[in-house]
C-alpha cells in the first residue's frame, strides 16, 4: 500500500511535476558587476524597469525583455550608496537573490559572472565554466557540524544536455567575499576541490534551495590564482575581453533554453 501522504505534499509534488513539463519561460539573471551585466543587458536590449517592486532607495537595478518565447528578467546590484562601486560579494548577492525570486517567479536562475581560476586544475585566462558545485571558503567553523553547514556545498542543477552542447568545461566553485586569497582561504580552497573562485556564487545557490529555485552558474576566468600575476592588476586587464565572451556564453546558453523544459537541460 503507498504510505499515507497529506493532500498539501502530494499536490505540492503534482505542481512541481507540472512546471518541469512547462517550456521555460522566465529566467532570472543575476550579475554582479556593471561591467559584466552591460554587454548582456545590449545584447538582449533588454530595459530598466523603473517600477521595479524592490523596496524604495536599493541600488538593485532590474533589467527585463522578451526573446524568443522567454521572459529575461536580468537583476545587478548596482553601486554601494555610500562608496558608489558595485555591490560584489555574497551579502548584495544574497538579498537579489531573495527579493528577486519573490518578486518574479523564475523557472530557472542563472548566475553570470567573472572568476578567478586555478590553472593547476585546467583554467585559463577566457575560459567559461558550468558550474558542478558550489561552497564557500571563508566560513571556517570548528565545530561539528557547523563546519559542514559553514562551507554549504551543494551541487548546482544538473544541466547534462547544456553542458555537452556548448562544449563547455565544468568544475566546482569556491565563494568568498574577498578578491585576494590568504592561506586560510587557499586551504579551503583546496579542501572544496574548486577550479574556479568568486564572491557571489555560493550565496545565490543557498537562497536558490532556500527557496526551491534550479540555478546554474557560468563564469568566466579573468586572472589565475596560482599563477605569477598580481590578482587585481590581471582582473581588471582581462576584465573587458572576458565579459564580452561571458556574454557570448550567455546567450548560448539561452538560446539552448529557448522552447526547453527543466529535465531537458
Ligand atoms: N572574480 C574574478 N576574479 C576573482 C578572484 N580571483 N576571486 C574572486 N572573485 C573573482
Amino acid at each position: 500500500m503507498a504510505p499515507h501522504r497529506e493532500g498539501s505534499e502530494a499536490s505540492v509534488e503534482a505542481m512541481v511535476a507540472q512546471v518541469e513539463k512547462h517550456p521555460i519561460s522566465t529566467i532570472l539573471i543575476i550579475i554582479a558587476m556593471q561591467t559584466e551585466a552591460l554587454p548582456v543587458v545590449n545584447k538582449f536590449q533588454l530595459i530598466e524597469n523603473p517600477h521595479s517592486s524592490f523596496p524604495k532607495g536599493v541600488p538593485w537595478i532590474h533589467y527585463h525583455g522578451a526573446y524568443k518565447d522567454i521572459t529575461i528578467n536580468l537583476i545587478w546590484p548596482g553601486k554601494d550608496l555610500t562608496f558608489g562601486v558595485d555591490s560584489v560579494g555574497t551579502i548584495s548577492a544574497s538579498l537579489v537573490t531573495y527579493a528577486s525570486i519573490q518578486a518574479l517567479q523564475p523557472d530557472l536562475i542563472i548566475n553570470a559572472g567573472t572568476a578567478g581560476g586555478f590553472k593547476e586544475k585546467g583554467a585559463a585566462i577566457g575560459d567559461v565554466f558550468l558550474v558542478s558545485h558550489v561552497a564557500f571558503h571563508d566560513r571556517r567553523i570548528p565545530i561539528p557540524v557547523f563546519d559542514l553547514y559553514g562551507v554549504g556545498l551543494r551541487q548546482t542543477y544538473s544541466t547534462p544536455n547544456l553542458l555537452k552542447a556548448l562544449n563547455l568545461k565544468t568544475g566546482k566553485l569556491s565563494t568568498g567575499d574577498s578578491l585576494d586569497m590568504s592561506p586560510h582561504d587557499e586551504a579551503s580552497i583546496a579542501a572544496n576541490d574548486a577550479t574556479v573562485k568568486d564572491m557571489e556564487g555560493a550565496a545565490v545557490a543557498y537562497v536558490a534551495e532556500l527557496l526551491k529555485v534550479p540555478a546554474i552558474f557560468v563564469k568566466a576566468v579573468t586572472d589565475i590564482v596560482d599563477g605569477e600575476k598580481p590578482t587585481a592588476e590581471e582582473f581588471l586587464q582581462n576584465l573587458a575581453a572576458v565579459t564580452a565572451t561571458l556574454e557570448e556564453v550567455v546567450t548560448q546558453v539561452i538560446d539552448f533554453i529557448s522552447g526547453k523544459c527543466l529535465p531537458e537541460l
